[in-house]
């Protein structure tokens, strides 16, 4: 058992939350939880909670309790920062550790502040608070500690943060509080149209991994999903394809670039001459889908990029901002 307080970054995202110490990621689990709705009791939360999505009883529920990036159920929340303090740091420690937790740019107070207490309820020592762009760009070693532009875009399944940082803090940025999910629903929403099927969010999800991309591939690939037909509601398979996934697409990943834009619009000439010269880091579980350096390359006007470990990259940068907490303490959001 160790006696000193440990130092954590937390990056708590709509689908994964993911801790480092230093910076190594030491856990990755799904923001998921299995409540027992009478008793208000988490049974399972993370991975094991994922594995019961849409096969437990009355008597359970399985859910997410952040909603585009913010605390949507603060009491579920607190109960899995608290198992994962409890599973990371053991029951016996007499100090709590210091926690850097990540919140998404432009969350109101209120959103803030239950983080913050959430963590401290959950056994947290002290508890400081992060915007992800700006613990991205740390985890990815930006240099944003000078006086120039660098600009970063956070892809995640429930928001997409677009930001210039110069001096350790956020010149210009917007969020979308949309992200992963809704190129997942758009999916759905094409397949329905299309075909006259009926698919979840799920088999989207793994459709748009498989063979989804941003724009047109030179090797196009296609899979077979079954799906529930609209009208008479029997399973009835189809067969999709990359340049079917692109054109469902179009339109969310429209929505995200009208963000960087806008953020783009924004910011200061001198920055932006920076931005040209540097290109623009996307990271996030988003970074992962084909193209979308691409598209971004070519909608922007400004190369774009994927770093290199866009998923791991916020958590570590969290970690990262609290090391460094003395120097940027001014440019966090206060709570
Ligand atoms: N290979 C891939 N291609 C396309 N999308 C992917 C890929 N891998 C993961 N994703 C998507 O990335 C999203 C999850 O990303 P991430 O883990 O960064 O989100 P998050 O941090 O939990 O959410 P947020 O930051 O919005 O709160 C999901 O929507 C998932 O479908
Ligand atoms: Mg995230």
């Amino acid at each position: 058992m160790a006696l000193f307080s440990r130092e954590l970054g937390i990056d708590l995202g709509t689908f994964f939350i993911r801790v480092a110490e230093g910076n190594e990621v030491v856990l990755q689990e799904p923001t998921v939880a299995a409540i027992v709705i009478d008793e208000q009791k988490m049974v399972a939360w993370g991975q094991e909670a994922q594995n019961m999505l849409g096969k437990v009883p009355e008597s359970l529920e399985v859910t997410r309790p952040l909603e585009n990036g913010v605390i949507a159920d603060y009491e579920v929340t607190e109960y899995m920062l608290a198992a994962l303090l409890k599973k990371l740091t053991g029951p016996l420690r007499i100090f709590g550790p210091r926690v850097m937790v990540t919140v998404p740019y432009g969350v109101t107070s209120v959103e803030s502040r239950a983080v913050h207490e959430a963590t401290l309820q959950a056994g947290g020592r002290e508890a400081y608070l992060v915007q992800q762009p700006l613990a991205a760009a740390l985890g990815v070693d930006l240099p944003i500690g000078t006086p120039s532009g660098n600009m970063l875009i956070c892809l995640g399944g429930g928001s997409t943060q677009a930001a210039v940082m110069a001096m350790y803090g956020i010149v210009s940025a917007e969020t979308l509080r949309a992200g992963g999910m809704s190129l997942d629903e758009a999916i759905v929403g094409y397949v329905r149209k299309k075909y006259g099927l009926i698919i979840g969010q799920l088999t989207a999800e793994q459709v748009k991994i498989r063979i989804g991309a941003a724009v047109p591939q030179e090797e196009e690939q296609s899979i077979e999903i079954q799906g529930q037909d609209q009208v008479n509601g029997l399973p009835r398979p189809a067969s999709l394809t990359t340049g079917e996934i692109v054109e469902a697409l179009r339109e969310p990943l429209g929505n995200i670039i009208d963000t960087a834009r806008r953020v783009l619009e924004k910011t200061p000439p001198e920055l932006v001459s920076d931005i040209i010269d540097r290109g623009v880091a996307l990271t996030g579980g988003g970074a992962m889908l084909r193209g979308i350096d691409k598209l971004m390359t070519k909608e922007l006007g400004i190369p774009a990029y994927r770093v290199d470990n866009p998923m791991m990259c916020t958590a570590q940068g969290a970690a990262r901002a609290l090391e460094m907490y003395p120097v940027i303490r001014r440019n966090l959001p206060a709570v």
